[in-house]
């Protein structure tokens, strides 16, 4: 894996978010280049920019390299990504004069002059991302988007006009191109968030437009629900929570429990949150909340004084665009260090993954307790 970034005489060294990874994928990808070299290209000044999806910080790198006074606004909706980003800007040591950072909810501010964009792999997001900008930008504001040239069809041109304004893509560059979009300055409505029930568990399931498995219930998270593991638990962990639909249920199991929500992305942790008070989870009688939300990569920044006894975990095996199984790994390993003696580490993953081969390197032991055709439920004890 390189780390070494060189761009229309840019140089730059940047790692992925966490550094130290079981993967050999780059933090940057030919789309980052091309837009930096789409922008030197056109001579493109310093104005205010947003930039929208930028993995692990290349393109806030690139700018704030070009000139520390340009102003940027990062808006972003994975912890990895910003954590990713402050620790590159650090590295490189680029202190960009202006630098705000928004989450995937929060409104962008109407100075912006220049769009930076990655397409995302959820084009539902992408839609939503786009209509918050047509609230945003001016007329005129040009949008550029940086994607893999075999990701852009007539559809995905569409959905920008749709959404924004007229749009056309450039020649392709090492196997990418940039669509140039011109906001139209007609204020789009946002869609609203995605509603369905678990009649059988009488849970009301909300989702942001950025939250895994947004329209209907993760067939690996059924067979969890359906095998919740038997104890008396009081601190569980939801790692990798997405709209919470395991720790939700396990409310319902362990009414005395207190459910502290973990996911990367903040729509997910939105949706959580949404989700435990809307489904009324709380026990009334008690003075304090029990439900608890985090937004941060696995467990890095769970509060010392947690210390689960159960961590349900659907782990992720994909980060952005990459097939990747280390954020499981993490999972396991932060699972592992963060368990009470005799707690317990609940599963479920597709049964070509393996993931019994892991917890076992790890616990040091790993039972099958449920299976299907396709998924395992593996459990571990600490
Ligand atoms: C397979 S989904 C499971 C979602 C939910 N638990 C379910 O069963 O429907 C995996 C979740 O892990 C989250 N995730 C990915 N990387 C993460 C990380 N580094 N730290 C915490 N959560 C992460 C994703 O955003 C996603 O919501």
């Amino acid at each position: 894996m390189t780390t070494q970034f060189a761009c229309e005489g840019i140089e730059l060294e940047l790692f992925r978010y966490p550094t130290q990874q079981a993967s050999n994928l780059q933090a940057w990808d030919a789309a980052d280049e091309h837009l930096i070299k789409h922008l030197i290209d056109a001579q493109q000044t310093v104005v205010p920019t947003a930039i929208l999806n930028d993995n692990f910080g290349a393109l806030t790198c690139a700018l704030a390299a070009q000139d520390p006074q340009w102003p940027i606004t990062l808006e972003t909706d994975a912890k990895t990504s910003l954590l990713g980003c402050q620790h590159n800007l650090q590295h490189n040591h680029l202190v960009p004069k202006s630098l705000s950072i928004i989450n995937s909810r929060q409104i962008l501010n109407n100075h912006t002059q220049l769009v930076l964009m990655k397409l995302p792999k959820n084009l539902h997001y992408f839609a939503q991302q786009l209509a918050r900008l047509s609230t945003r930008l001016a007329p005129g504001t040009q949008i550029l988007i940086g994607a893999k040239a075999k990701s852009i069809n007539a559809a995905l041109l569409s959905l920008i006009v749709k959404n924004l304004g007229p749009a056309n893509a450039s020649l392709t560059w090492k196997k990418t191109r940039v669509i140039t979009c011109v906001s139209d300055g007609k204020a789009r409505k946002i869609a609203p968030a995605v509603n369905w029930k678990i009649d059988e568990l009488g849970l009301n399931i909300s989702n942001l437009a950025n939250v895994f498995a947004a329209n209907k219930l993760d067939i690996g998270a059924r067979i969890m629900l359906d095998n919740m593991p038997k104890g008396d638990f009081t601190q569980i962990v939801d790692l990798g929570c997405g709209n919470g639909v395991l720790g939700l249920h396990a409310k319902q199991c362990y009414p005395q429990a207190q459910v502290h929500f973990v996911d990367d992305s903040d729509m997910a942790i939105a949706s959580a949150q949404h989700n435990w008070q809307n489904n009324a989870l709380d026990n009334t009688e008690q003075d304090t909340p029990q439900g608890h939300f985090y937004w941060d990569d696995c467990l890095t920044h769970l509060p010392s004084e947690v210390t689960p006894d159960l961590v349900l975990c659907n782990p992720p095996f994909h980060q952005g665009e990459a097939i990747t199984d280390h954020i499981a790994w993490q999972m396991f390993v932060d699972a592992y260090k963060r368990l009470k003696k005799g707690g317990i580490l609940h599963v479920v993953g597709n049964r070509h993954l393996a993931y019994h081969v892991k917890i076992k390197r790890i616990f040091n032991n790993c039972t099958t307790v449920a299976s299907n055709g396709k998924f395992v439920i593996l459990q571990a004890k600490r």
